[in-house]
């Protein structure tokens, strides 16, 4: 734990790096500020990185605005197939579910994951692990949202928490990108491409471009260099490697110390972000907009 850390908390929530229509910026911030409050109620009453971030990422699943549970996108068959991720930085125990089909909280089977040996469960292998752990079988018309039919914009959702015992925690969900094959999956359920959580180093997660960030292991990358860099400019260094490659994204991090970091080269990138030294909710579309209030 780092040393004088006892009683600190940190929050950051994300709605996905992507073009944001008109229209959209209000439910986008409502959505985002009512996850960083759900979180941040499990850490302020003493809970676990782990338990506020599959809360903050419940709310993002349980919205149709964002790219994840409901109002995730279609795949080329008209399906919806998600992914989400969550790492514990206290044992480095990641849980994660791929390609999963037919439940409402994709990040709440992948907790359940985290005591199990396996740290990814893919396709009829996940929707079994989560039938049999009591997850609810939900049919994709419970999922599909107009949005999702009419547009073809992609996103992730993400936390990354840091609890009163000094613990971090990282979690992604996501439908993946629209139109993408059966079976596709991206960064989002991949310990050091979508997320990474380590006790003596902080924890990150990313959103964007999924074939591109697992190419570059881009939380990987930020675990290797937040210490010296800081959070956002791990980030942003991160980030950067994107359009090369094809595509942009975002990322989200806290370091060791508690500070929060964050970055984007995507049009948009909806953040919350809340600590115990600087308790009021602070929630934006994108880095431009915090530069410029
Ligand atoms: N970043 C989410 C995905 O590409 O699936």
């Amino acid at each position: 734990m780092i040393a004088g850390s006892r009683r600190r908390w940190a929050l950051i929530v994300h709605g996905g790096a992507k073009p944001m229509e008109p229209g959209e910026e209000q439910p986008n911030r409502e959505g985002i500020l009512a996850a960083l409050a759900a979180g941040r109620a499990v850490l302020e009453k003493g809970g676990t990185a782990i338990d506020a971030c599959e809360a903050a990422i419940r709310t993002l699943e349980d919205l149709p605005i964002f790219n994840a549970g409901t109002g995730s996108a279609l795949n080329a068959a008209g399906g919806i197939e998600m992914c989400a991720g969550l790492m514990d930085g206290r044992d480095r125990q990641v849980g994660s579910v791929a390609a999963i089909r037919n439940v409402a909280h994709p990040v709440s089977v992948a907790k359940r994951l985290l005591p199990e040996k396996e740290i990814v469960l893919v396709g009829d292998g996940a929707a079994l692990f989560a039938r049999e752990h009591g997850f609810e079988y939900v049919p994709d018309a419970a999922l599909r949202t107009e949005k999702m039919v009419l547009e073809h914009e992609h996103d992730t959702v993400g936390a990354v928490a840091l609890d009163q015992s000094g613990n971090f925690a990282a979690g992604t969900s996501t439908g993946g990108l629209s139109g993408s094959r059966v079976g596709r999956i991206g960064d989002s359920p991949l310990p050091g491409s979508g997320l990474y959580a380590d006790n003596e180093v902080g924890a990150v997660s990313f959103s964007g471009d999924g074939e591109s960030i697992a190419r570059l292991v881009l939380a990987s990358q930020v675990m290797a260099t937040i210490a010296k860099d800081g959070p956002e400019e791990s980030i942003r260094k991160a980030v950067r490697q994107l359009p090369p490659l094809g595509g942009d994204g975002g990322g989200i991090a806290i370091d060791r110390r508690g500070n929060i970091g964050w970055h984007h080269n995507s049009p948009a990138f909806v953040v919350a972000f809340a600590s115990s030294d600087a308790p009021e909710p602070k929630a934006y579309l994108s880095k431009e907009e915090e530069r410029r209030v």
